[in-house]
């Protein structure tokens, strides 16, 4: 029966990582995979991670079974950070949360408790958007549709369009927003476009849907916050799906949540129960050490204080690097004019290149970065960077 199946071509992140992987040569830089790397190169566990692991690991009792839903604690501290400690909809019980598997298992939650509640539903997804948003909500049965969101050419949003796609949208379509850092553009909405964004979703019935896997890494916890706070005063309904892997650095631990927001608390027992079932129904149950090490540090004002500074040194570095990069992109003298990278936020932005060009800066420059040009520029440090405006500059 299997020879039926196709071999497949690769991931278009993880099939660069692995290439990069094979690649020998001492020069090599990686921009591809978004992961968070320091001025060394590498990927450092958190000092605030690590002495929660030591409070963990001093404390467990246990490693029987968690629950379907996962940790309560790490979901109830959770819901304050996405949506403010003091939000009607905590004090109200309108939100449900559910500990998953990553960001992706929170997506692939949130498909499925969609696809429940209405097969086959619409969801509207940016153009671009992370390469696995569609395959991961069709495989739940969902009809993924694309939005205009960024001109490749013009290096900004394109608002009109994407404005004018919504509001041909539909009651009971769902709007895939990202809540900040745009995977893979790195272009955000600003606040007043947010506004235009829930005024239009809540006058035609529209749902957003927002993945928020970079909280912190734009402009601050609180401030990344905005979009997802807005739709609280908003939209009567509306899903969060949030990442722990970014800003936790908890990468391969899996560590993330979905958030239901329903009407009224009438809902609750239908939504907590249909969430636990879909988790029940897929991977039964999310595992444990990385969303205990998040509910340690945020149960904890002193871990939290070193946390937040981690946070606020991880934004800075990536703000810094971006900012590098133009200045020594500007004084190289390139024909592309490539300050709108400092605009941008989070991990991401494109270099506006061809495919062909990217392929050039791989195979000629053992530069890597996804093959739609998207780079990560937490991958330029102080060694690598001219190397890097050099590579640049050379296929541009
Ligand atoms: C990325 O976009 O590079 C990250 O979110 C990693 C992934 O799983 O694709």
């Amino acid at each position: 029966m299997f020879n039926q199946l196709k071999p497949l071509p690769a991931d278009a992140i993880l099939g660069i990582m692995q290439l990069f992987r094979a690649d020998e040569s001492s020069g090599k830089v990686d921009l591809s995979v978004g992961v968070y790397q320091d001025d060394d190169g590498n990927t450092p566990i958190l000092e605030s991670v690590k002495r929660a692991e030591k409070i963990v690991y001093e404390q467990e009792k246990t490693k029987s079974y968690v629950a379907p839903a996962g940790n309560p604690a790490f979901n109830r501290l959770v819901e304050e950070l996405l949506f403010g400690a003091d939000s009607p909809l905590i004090r109200d019980r309108r939100v449900a949360t559910l500990q998953s598997p990553g960001g992706s298992g929170a997506l692939s939650v949130a498909a499925h408790l969609i696809q429940r509640a209405r097969p086959g539903a619409r969801v509207f997804c940016s153009d671009p958007s992370w390469p696995n948003h569609v395959p991961l909500l069709s495989l739940a049965g969902l009809k993924l549709e694309p939005y205009p969101y960024y001109d490749f050419a013009a290096h900004k949003i394109d608002f009109e369009r994407m404005a004018a796609t919504i509001e041909k949208m539909h009651a009971g379509d769902y709007l895939l927003l990202h809540g900040c850092c745009h995977n893979p553009c790195g272009a955000d909405l600003s606040q007043a476009q947010w506004r235009v964004v829930a005024e239009l979703c809540s006058r035609l019935g529209v749902i957003p849907f927002i993945d928020f896997a970079y909280q912190g890494l734009a402009n601050g916890l609180q401030e990344d916050a905005y979009g997802v706070r807005l739709m609280t005063d908003t939209v009567p309904e509306f899903i969060v799906v949030s990442s722990y892997s970014k800003n936790f650095g908890l990468y391969r631990e899996r560590v993330g949540a979905c958030s239901i927001v329903y009407e009224s608390v009438n809902h609750r027992e239908a939504v907590v129960t249909n969430l636990a079932n879909v988790a029940r129904s897929l991977y039964s149950m999310p595992p444990d050490h990385g969303a205990a090490i998040v509910a340690t540090i945020l149960g904890d004002a002193a871990l939290t204080a070193v946390w937040h500074g981690e946070v606020d040194a991880i934004r800075n570095r990536l703000n810094g690097q971006r900012q590098l990069l133009v200045d020594k992109l500007r004084a190289r003298g390139t024909s592309t004019d490539f300050s709108f990278i400092a605009n941008e936020c989070g991990m991401f932005s494109f270099l506006g290149f061809s495919r062909e060009q990217v392929i050039r800066l791989r195979e000629e420059f053992h530069v890597y970065m996804v093959e739609s040009s998207r780079i990560n520029v937490a991958g330029v440090n102080s060694r690598n960077v001219d190397y890097v405006v050099d590579a640049i500059a050379a296929v541009d």
